[in-house]
């Protein structure tokens, strides 16, 4: 009985895995009637918008600009945030997948600050309070006292939140620059995109390699299937 409760829940885990890897990114959920419309707006400019921080979401190069600074706020944040998720997983291959991830994001900055050039602006952030959110909760865990592959399942739950976060907004992003005729900076943002479908792809993998199923198990349990 028992050990089919544990081979139920290394189940259950595998199909929560597959069902994340098939989450569609925005890209596919935006609508042809939603392009048309961010399109029709952009080509009549009209005079009603939406004011945030500042800027009046009356076109579709705002919206992408818009968007732009937030991914670049989100990436500052993960700056600090990946040193920390690093140090707090106990599992080696994690802490080198968070190293990884760090050096890229580095490169998500750089490529950016290119993507803001090629659009004549200045790169600047505006704080994503999203991902401040997302990192706030992750924090959460860091602090937590517990079995270590539970500690580090509870991280990479909080690692992937990110990585659909910034999957959903590059993805979007790239479509903006698609449609605006910015293709290199089109390019830039796939190259991107593509990197952080990879890192949910990586966390996706050592979900399934380093997370005992047992651990995730309530302790009498355990103690009664090894009693077996
Ligand atoms: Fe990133
Ligand atoms: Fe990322």
């Amino acid at each position: 009985m028992q050990l089919m409760h544990m081979r139920k829940s290394a189940h259950a885990w595998k199909n929560f895995q597959n069902e994340t890897r098939a989450i569609p990114c925005f890209t596919t959920l935006f609508s042809r009637a939603g392009i048309q419309y961010a399109l029709d707006r952009h080509n009549s400019k009209p005079n009603v918008g939406i004011e945030r921080d500042g800027m009046k979401l009356d076109t579709l190069k705002t919206l992408y600009t818009n968007e732009l600074r937030d991914l670049y706020n989100a990436e500052g944040q993960l700056l600090k945030a990946l040193p920390k998720m690093a140090k707090a997983a106990s599992s080696e291959e994690l802490k080198d997948a968070f190293g990884k991830h760090l050096e890229q994001t580095k490169s998500h900055v750089e490529r950016l600050e290119e993507v803001f050039e090629d659009i004549g602006e200045k790169p600047k952030g505006k704080t994503c309070r999203a991902m401040k959110g997302l990192v706030e909760e992750g924090s959460e865990i860091l602090q937590e006292d517990g079995e270590e592959s539970v500690i580090d399942a509870g991280i990479i739950v909080a690692a992937q939140k990110v990585e659909h976060y910034e999957i959903a907004g590059y993805g979007s992003v790239r479509t903006f620059a698609q449609l605006l005729g910015k293709d290199r900076s089109a390019e830039l943002l796939q190259t991107t995109l593509e990197e952080e479908s990879e890192a949910n792809e990586l966390l996706n993998k050592l979900a399934e390699d380093i997370v005992n199923p047992e651990a995730l198990m309530e302790p009498e349990l355990v103690g009664a299937s090894s009693r077996r």
